[in-house]
């Protein structure tokens, strides 16, 4: 199913720390939304809230069936998640960390399917060879696509990745742009992104999603975000934008 999502006045706080004051946007099906916004801007609470990990103080997060427009609950949506910390399992293999959500999901799939599926992305991610290692004996970008093969192994409809490109080389982050982009037109999934790489993941982004002071200060196409006329945007795109 063709899932959309619609977030109005979202709001967020941690004791007398408000996080998100007032958050509105919408995603549509099979399109890709990056968030940008310096750090600690709440880019990570918001996917938490939208994944139901954290639950928001008030506002609504609700999900569509884009086909009718009916409403969905949240576990009627192929959702996956892919943390900012990657959160592997260390005790198992690289292999065994990307097989987990297929083990774990309802839907039967045969073990031979499991196999081809994990090494489809091994392979696609250049990490053939690595397969039986564990994440403590990879580097950090190794197993930040670990991470991202774990959170495509399911084909899900709607996915959330935190910074999936963070700390990688040049080259490997075109490949994780790239594979965003070619899972999205298999599997029409819409993603929601956060990212540093201005302006490279502008290339495949449909939308994006200024974060800044608890709201959201610019949601429109990322052509256009750089001609924003506040001096803020300007000020961001000097200062803020590559790294946490
Ligand atoms: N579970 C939590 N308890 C208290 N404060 C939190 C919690 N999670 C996040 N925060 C705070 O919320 C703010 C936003 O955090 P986060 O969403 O991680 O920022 P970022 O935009 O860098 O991803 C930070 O000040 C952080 O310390
Ligand atoms: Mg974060």
């Amino acid at each position: 199913m063709d899932v959309s999502l619609k977030i109005e006045n979202l709001k967020k706080h941690f004791g007398e720390k408000v996080v998100l004051d007032d958050v509105s946007f919408e995603l549509k099906s099979n399109s890709v939304t990056v968030i940008i916004g310096k750090s600690g801007t709440g880019k990570s609470v918001l996917l938490k809230l939208i994944a139901g990990i954290l639950e928001q103080n008030s506002g609504s997060i609700q999900w569509y069936d884009s086909a009718n427009g009916e409403a969905i609950n949240m576990d009627q949506v192929s959702l996956s998640y892919m943390f900012q910390n990657n959160a592997l399992f260390d005790s198992m293999t690289a292999f065994e960390n990307i097989a987990l959500p297929l083990l774990e999901s309802p839907k039967k799939v045969s073990d031979e399917e499991v196999q081809d599926r994990v090494n489809t992305l091994l392979k696609q991610l250049d990490l053939e060879n690595i397969g039986t290692v564990y994440p403590g004996q990879l580097s950090g970008g190794m197993n930040k696509r670990v991470a991202f093969a774990r959170a495509l192994i399911t084909k899900p409809k709607s996915v959330l990745f935190d910074e999936p490109t963070t700390g990688l080389d040049p080259e490997r982050k075109f490949t994780i742009f790239e594979l965003i982009k070619r899972y999205k037109e298999v599997f029409g999934f819409s993603a929601l992104l956060v990212s540093h790489d201005i302006p490279e993941v502008y290339t495949i982004a449909d939308s994006v999603i200024w974060l800044d002071d608890g709201i959201v200060k610019y949601f429109g196409a990322p052509d256009e975000f750089n001609s924003v006329p506040d001096p803020s945007v300007k000020k961001f795109l000097k200062t803020g934008r590559i790294h946490d």
